[in-house]
């Protein structure tokens, strides 16, 4: 079959890629789509069971990092565009190992812009989509948002490696004129997330009623947006958006960390049918992650107002149906939790 377009997602094994390809394959019969991932600990071929015998998808297991595996992605499949999500993207775990992210993050991008360089050269035709985080922007104070013009400030080891690839893919824009978009976005939520990040971290915790780790006062505040949503931005963004062009995605949803956590046991009570609420006697403050970025808050009015890209749902809704897929799919929670992770558990929140 001839394909209108081939686009190679990496990291598409991961949570947003994976939500992402299945958007893209419901939306675009005639894409070929090739999920391009290393199958790490946070990479599940799992995550997209019901897709994996669609004719148009291909899975290839490989590293950003390897220029051999990526160049034979050019011969083989011939891609006109990549989306670009393959990442080490813990910040608890660029803190205790930082040379992972410097390694993958910033390298695998290199990696990655130097083959597209060298198969495309400055052929408007093609695009290379960078995905990357608000975390690039830093940290802010009570008030204030992140706009596409904030100065960088990245503060942790996994955010400065971020802004690195950021800065990478705006130079091969500039220096070759590889055609490239990059998206910054808040928080994502929803279901497949790995149990490291914070709330399916809870939503296990409070299922197996283990202590909930709330790091520091808890006053820390995240936006958040579902995850469909942000997929479906990067979709709007990698049809719509203009080339060069930076956009940041947020979901308006601002909201400490203890609130949160409080939110997420009341949820999870009512749906189990304990007395709703009961489970916030599990929550415990423990040492503070180092570094901690106080605030992040994306002000999306760009996405909006160009683009005409809204969320979908509330977050109320978001974290409802999100709540409802970790009950529902327990095993997957338990099967991702089992072997390393306990290490990695007990290394995170042993000592804390
Ligand atoms: P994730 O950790 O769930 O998935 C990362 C994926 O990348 C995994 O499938 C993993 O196997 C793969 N991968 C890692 N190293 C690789 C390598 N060397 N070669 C090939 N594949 C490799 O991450 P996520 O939360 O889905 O985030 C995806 C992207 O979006 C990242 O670039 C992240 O920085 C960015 N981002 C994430 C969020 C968020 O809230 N999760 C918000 C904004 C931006
Ligand atoms: O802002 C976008 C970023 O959001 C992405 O770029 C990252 O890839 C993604 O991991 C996420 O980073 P955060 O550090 O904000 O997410 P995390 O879920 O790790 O933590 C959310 C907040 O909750 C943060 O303030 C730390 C706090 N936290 C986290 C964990 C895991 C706790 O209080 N306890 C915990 O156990």
């Amino acid at each position: 079959m001839e394909y209108q377009r081939t686009i190679v997602v990496t990291g598409g094994a991961g949570f947003i890629g994976s939500h992402l390809i299945r958007l893209l394959l419901k939306k675009y019969a005639d894409y070929r789509i090739v999920n391009y991932d290393l199958l790490t600990y946070a990479g599940n071929l799992g995550n997209l069971k019901d897709v994996e015998n669609n004719s148009n998808y291909t899975f290839v297991k490989g590293d950003i990092c390897n220029a051999e595996e990526v160049e034979k992605l050019f011969t083989v499949y011939r891609p006109d565009s990549f989306i670009h999500l393959a990442a080490e993207s813990h910040v608890d775990r660029s803190i205790e190992d930082p040379l992972a992210f410097i390694e993958t993050n910033i390298k695998g991008t290199a990696v990655l812009l130097n083959a597209c360089r060298k198969h495309w050269g400055n052929d408007e035709s093609k695009l290379f989509y960078h995905v990357s985080t608000d975390e690039v922007f830093g940290s802010l104070g009570d008030d204030g948002m992140f706009t596409e013009t904030t100065a960088y400030d990245p503060r942790s080891p996994y955010s400065a490696s971020k802004a690195s690839s950021d800065h990478l893919v705006r130079a091969y824009h500039h220096t070759y004129g590889l055609p490239i978009k990059i998206s910054n976005c808040s928080n994502n939520y929803g279901s497949h997330q790995f149990p490291e990040k914070l709330i399916p971290l809870m939503i296990q915790n409070i299922r197996h009623n283990k202590p909930l780790p709330v790091y520091g006062k808890g006053i820390n505040v995240r936006d958040w947006l579902w995850v469909n949503d942000h997929a479906d931005a990067i979709d709007t963004i990698f049809h719509k958006g203009k080339v060069g062009e930076t956009y940041a995605i947020g979901g308006k949803n601002e909201i400490r960390n203890i609130d949160l956590v409080r939110k997420l046991c009341q949820l999870v009570d009512q749906k189990l049918g304990r007395e709703t609420g009961s489970s916030e006697e599990l929550i415990t403050f423990v040492t503070d992650r180092a570094g901690h970025d106080m605030r992040y808050a994306i002000d999306p009015q760009k996405l909006e107002d160009e683009l005409g890209w809204t969320p979908s749902v509330t977050f109320e809704e978001g974290l409802s149906h999100t709540i409802d897929w970790y009950l529902a799919n327990s095993d997957w929670l338990d099967e991702v939790t089992s072997g390393n992770y306990q290490e990695y558990y007990e290394l995170m929140y042993g000592s804390r």
